[in-house]
């Protein structure tokens, strides 16, 4: 009667790795219990999402290595495996299922680096803009719901709402990745979609210091101003002081995601026998409730929705 916080399966974003072919399921070592699924996986993933409550899966893929390159036009081919894998759960499951897709071209680029770079490496905001406005109208044009852009280039917002309009996506929301730390835990992802053997340098000139906590209430105030219809922080759990900054701040929808490396720190923590596995999920994921998040991406949901709904 007294409990303040209420953590339910319509809170969960299950995020999903894609690979090519049929029938295909690869497990990720770095993300132990996770695994890459060819897209008729992703569908029969879809439908269990939907079995347990959980209103919202994001995609993710991991590109052949041949059809990346140094632009990372793929992103933007109306055939590439994240359209092929939207339109199949669209096709399966229509409203039934919320479908986020991530804007960011570190799945097609040869250097793994979320934009177009310079020939030091550097990456150039403007032209990467224009890159990711393509993509994200090619996933919205394939069914996406929701564009939740991962890039943290200036300006990326506004130029996407404005080309979903004329495009007559008038209703496809962008979930803005507005606070999106520099982090040590990303590795398991760069895995999951392939990018971690290829990418050179690290990522601190567009992602954020983690050292930072007002710069991320001017880059949340600016992607509000943009158009963005939510905003997320990322990592989690080492950021809910973040969290609840934006909430008391803002009167706009507060997402987290508990990236990969939390997932595998709470992983390996139950395989050492330092915790329960169970509770170390429910209340890690009740504390993203507790700081203000309207929901978490975690890779925890599906297991989560089972232990919820019991
Ligand atoms: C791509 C992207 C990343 C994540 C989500 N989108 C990796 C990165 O920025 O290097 C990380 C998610 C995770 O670790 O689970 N821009």
């Amino acid at each position: 009667m007294v409990r303040e916080t209420i953590l339910s399966p319509a809170d969960l974003i299950w995020p999903l790795f894609i690979t090519e072919g049929d029938g295909v399921e690869e497990p990720i070592a770095s993300l132990p219990g996770v695994s890459r699924w060819s897209v008729d996986g992703i569908v029969e993933r879809a439908a269990e999402a939907i079995a347990l409550g959980i209103p919202c899966i994001a995609l993710f893929p991991n590109t052949p290595p041949a059809l990346r390159s140094d632009d990372g036009a793929e992103a933007a081919n109306p055939d590439n495996l994240m359209c092929r894998a939207i339109r199949a759960v669209k096709t399966a499951h229509g409203d039934a299922i919320g479908v986020l897709t991530d804007v960011a071209l570190d799945p097609y680029t040869s250097h793994g680096q979320d934009g177009i770079v310079d020939s030091a490496g550097y990456v150039l905001n403007d032209e990467t803009v224009a890159a990711l406005v393509d993509q994200a109208i090619n996933q919205a044009n394939a069914g996406a719901d929701i564009i939740a852009p991962s890039d943290m280039m200036d300006g990326r917002i506004g130029s996407i709402r404005r080309a979903l309009e004329m495009n007559g996506h008038v209703n496809v929301q962008i979930m803005s990745y507005a606070a999106k730390y520099a982090s040590a835990f990303y590795g398991p992802f760069r895995d999951a979609v392939g990018s971690s053997g290829l990418l050179k340098g690290d990522k601190k000139s567009y992602q954020m210091d983690p050292a930072n906590s007002d710069e991320a209430l001017r880059e949340v105030a600016m992607d509000i101003a943009e158009g963005a219809d939510s905003v997320m922080v990322k990592p989690g759990l080492p950021y809910l002081d973040i969290v609840r900054r934006v909430k008391d701040n803002f009167d706009i929808p507060v997402f987290a995601y508990q990236v990969s490396g939390e997932y595998a720190m709470i992983e390996a923590a139950a395989a050492a026998g330092a915790g329960d596995r169970d509770a170390l999920v429910l209340e890690t994921l009740t504390a993203f409730k507790r700081a203000g998040c309207s929901g978490v991406l975690t890779y925890h949901a599906a297991h989560a929705a089972r232990l919820l709904n019991g």
